[in-house]
């Protein structure tokens, strides 16, 4: 690491200590150092959107056209999960978020658009969007399923099978609980996350491309209400807000800077 980047670690660890209210928005590469794969990037052919078309495999008509091969996709997506433990990064900011509470001094939002559960095993808490400090997945959870037609919950009963799933009470097709292009975000979970990013005064970018709306968007809200803004990302982004850029892997960063 060269000494401007030591310099900008140095500010980014006192910003942190001196924040009351904080945001921190991540996205796949967060996890890109359990082995999972980020979307967008080339990676040598493996970002999952320059293999994998997401109008075929994550979009409601791509599932009403093909509903089996939608549902084998994110199974296949599960099984290449489930061996996946959370990393360095995923656990910093965990570990962040606990002490937070502990003192009281410091709310510590964490929104999330990965849907891999990676945050959650770290031990930061799910949607408990009432209370501040907790953890919001935007996106969804690939974890969690439920039925098309009338919403019913369907996690644990499914997982494994080939076929899509039907639904108990009423017969309709289950599908993964994941937000897929062209479809709204949880209203709850929205709200909340514009509310971290409205309140905050820091407001940490990890690990994401920052091209997908609105979660995108976030970073400017905060930035409109005078919020300092960092980004953690081995490859900087076009961002014309970033007040602070650490170039480095977010499970190397993090530790530094927490
Ligand atoms: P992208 O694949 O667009 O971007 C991943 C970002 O992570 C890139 O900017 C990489 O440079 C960066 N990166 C890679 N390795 C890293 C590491 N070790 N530490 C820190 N950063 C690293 O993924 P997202 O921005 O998350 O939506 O994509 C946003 C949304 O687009 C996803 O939630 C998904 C996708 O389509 C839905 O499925 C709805």
């Amino acid at each position: 690491m060269d000494k401007a980047q030591e310099t900008v670690i140095k500010e980014v660890k006192q910003l942190i200590k001196q924040a009351k209210r904080v945001c921190i928005l991540t996205g796949a590469g967060v996890s890109a150092e359990s082995g999972i794969s980020t979307f967008r990037e080339a990676q040598d052919g493996k970002g999952l959107w320059s293999q994998y078309d997401p109008k075929q495999l994550a979009s409601l008509d791509g599932f009403l056209k093909d509903p089996e091969k939608v549902w084998q996709w994110y199974q296949w997506r599960r099984e290449v999960n489930q061996d996946k433990k959370p990393n360095p990064a995923h656990i910093a900011i965990s570990q962040w978020q606990k002490q937070a509470k502990a003192s009281g001094k410091q709310q510590v939002t964490l929104v999330t658009q990965n849907v891999d559960g990676l945050h959650q095993q770290a031990g930061s808490d799910p949607d408990l969007y009432e209370v501040s400090g907790s953890l919001v997945e935007l996106h969804g959870n690939i974890w969690q399923n439920h039925c098309l037609q009338c919403g019913e919950k369907h996690s644990d009963d499914v997982t494994g099978t080939q076929q899509v799933p039907k639904c108990k009470p009423c017969g309709g097709q289950v599908r993964p609980s994941v937000v897929w292009f062209g479809e709204a975000l949880d209203e709850k979970k929205w709200q909340a996350a514009e509310t971290a990013a409205y309140c905050c005064d820091l407001f940490l970018s990890i690990g994401t491309s920052s091209q997908v709306y609105p979660a995108a968007g976030l970073m400017m809200l905060a930035k409109s209400q005078g919020a300092k803004i960092v980004e953690i990302n081995p490859e900087p982004t076009q961002s014309t807000v970033v007040d602070y850029q650490i170039k480095g892997k977010a499970g190397k960063v993090l530790p530094l800077v927490f």
